[in-house]
């Protein structure tokens, strides 16, 4: 069992990790076919939005299965931290944007694989933590490298540091998570719904955007601005454009195709 499924709903590709007896930690197993998904969905045209999330309503991730790593060497630590970065790196390459929708704890790798994804939704009794130095490690799939990026270096410092567990609504006000959504028998759902405008707005436009978005606050100004001319170039010969233009002085909503 490699403990994630893959399923369409529409143009979403939802990804479970589906280990729940485990709180849907990341086994060997499980990294390595989180992988083999992102490279079935690369090519996939018709995928509009990705969204990961967990089985169950207690945990997105609870990170690291320390029960596998209790019998792991170091060599064989040091091989898996570098297949998080060859397997679940996906998340911040793919032309889509990408969704955490944490329906429970997001622990550790847990908290790091929502960190690779352009958004965050968490469910309102989910909690959210880098707890590694409490285990005697540090974050080893990007945490330390990407919290700071998303909330500045005191506040990583601070949560990394305290090894602190923050309820969802803490982790809004800090702008760890996008949004906070109550608790659900059906959160992808729900998510979903916050979801829509993505999902219904112009593809091209949603990917040149989020092309020129990622990474744009570590890039020297004129460049990212560059980037924003070439992002639009890709809008602009485009039929969903005239479209839009079109539906707007007929006051009716676009219908998009993605060309
Ligand atoms: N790896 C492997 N198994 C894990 C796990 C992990 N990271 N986290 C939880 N589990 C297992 C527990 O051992 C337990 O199995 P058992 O009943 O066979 O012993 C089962 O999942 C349920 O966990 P439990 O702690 O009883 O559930 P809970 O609802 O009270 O708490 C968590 C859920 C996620 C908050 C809690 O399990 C937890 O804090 N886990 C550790 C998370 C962590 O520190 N991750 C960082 C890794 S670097």
């Amino acid at each position: 069992m490699s403990g994630v499924r893959l399923e369409r709903r529409g143009s979403v590709a939802l990804v479970t990790l589906d280990r729940p007896e485990r709180m849907n930690a990341l086994s060997r197993a499980l990294v390595s076919r989180f992988g083999e998904i992102g490279r079935e969905l690369a090519g996939l045209e018709d995928v509009r939005l990705v969204v990961v999330t967990g089985a169950g309503d207690k945990a997105f991730c609870a990170g690291a299965d320390l029960k596998e790593r209790a019998s792991m060497s170091p060599d064989e630590v040091r091989a898996l931290l570098v297949a998080y970065e060859t397997e679940l790196g996906w998340l911040e390459t793919i032309a889509v944007p990408t969704l955490a929708a944490i329906n429970g704890a997001a622990l550790g790798g847990g908290l790091e694989l929502a960190l690779l994804c352009d958004l965050r939704i968490a469910a309102h009794h989910a909690v959210l933590g880098l707890p590694e130095t409490s285990l005697g490690v540090i974050p080893g799939a990007g945490g330390t490298q990407r919290l700071p990026r998303l909330l500045g270096e005191a506040r990583a410092k601070e949560l990394i540091l305290r090894a602190a567990r923050l309820s969802a609504p803490a982790a809004l006000i800090l702008g760890l998570v996008n949004q906070v959504l109550p608790k659900s028998d059906d959160f992808v759902r729900e998510v979903l719904s916050w979801a829509e405008p993505i999902l219904s707005g112009a593809p091209l436009a949603i990917r040149a955007a989020l092309q020129a978005l990622r990474g744009a606050t570590q890039r020297d100004l004129r460049q990212g601005l560059m980037l924003e001319r070439a992002a639009y170039e890709r809008c602009l010969e485009s039929q969903d454009r005239l479209e839009a233009l079109a539906a707007f002085a007929e006051k009716r909503k676009p219908v998009f195709r993605g060309v």
